[in-house]
């Protein structure tokens, strides 16, 4: 049970003053009913409503979002669109952050939580949740440069990389290759074709654990994770499914 101004706060875009102000002017009904007492207690069960709109009552929301190239991966920024700005109103709440970050130019799978165990949990990588990218390559991959990868690859500042799985999915001179990871170091798949000779020229992040990026989303768009889902990406440790 929590007070209706602190919920208000938390699951919206108001601060508690605002929020205060929301319940006296009318605006605020708690199943079905107008409400003007902010410290009433609200349960899970209930329904509540800011000018006809439902909110979500769930303690953490998880969003996953079909992030598009341009945008980026931050909470906020002066100057630039982020992945938050993607989030619909229904979905808004304080507390928002993408749970591992992607480049400026790298598209697909990003999760907006504002759940800060989840994400460390899903990141640390301890835990060895895999995250399963597509890329584009300049050059023929040949199977040295994809031994070396796969065995851990040592970066050109001296940065080692875990083991990461490396599969062919279109052969040619500017092959399709999937590549599986467990950590979140910056640039980190960039930097490891480029230290093994090759060259990145497209990126989308396509799974996180054992869940895909949801190929209804077109790019931009976003939609909940279910508790289901997300047991899925808790449960895709590195290399029991690939
Ligand atoms: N590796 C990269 O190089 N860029 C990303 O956005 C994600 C992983």
């Amino acid at each position: 049970m929590e007070r209706l101004d602190k919920i208000l706060a938390l699951q919206g875009t108001l601060s508690r003053k605002d929020a205060k102000e929301t319940v006296k002017n009318g605006r605020v009904a708690v199943n079905g009913v107008t409400v003007r007492d902010s410290s009433l207690k609200i349960s899970e069960t209930d329904t509540v409503t800011v000018d006809g709109k439902e909110l979500s009552l769930k303690k953490h929301i998880y969003i996953m979002l079909n992030k598009p190239s341009g945008i980026v991966s931050a909470s906020d920024s002066k100057c630039e669109k982020t992945v938050i700005d993607l989030v619909p109103e229904k979905f808004l709440r304080s507390g928002l952050f993408p749970a591992g970050r992607l480049d400026k130019d790298t598209l697909g799978f990003v999760l907006i939580t504002d759940d800060g165990d989840f994400a460390h949990r899903i990141l640390s990588p301890k835990n060895h949740i895999v995250k399963t990218y597509e890329a584009r390559l300049a050059g023929t991959l040949a199977k040295s440069q994809r031994e070396i990868l796969q065995s851990g690859i040592t970066l050109s500042d001296g940065t080692t990389c875990k083991e990461s799985r490396v599969s062919i999915i279109e052969d040619g001179d500017a092959p399709l290759v999937r590549i599986q990871i467990c950590e979140g170091k910056y640039h980190q798949i960039k930097r490891m074709f480029a230290a093994a000779g090759n060259k990145v020229t497209y990126l989308k992040r396509i799974k996180i654990g054992n869940l895909d990026l949801d190929k209804a989303l077109l790019p931009g768009e976003c939609r909940e994770i279910t508790p289901e889902e997300l047991e899925k990406i808790e449960n895709g440790k590195f290399f029991s499914e690939f």
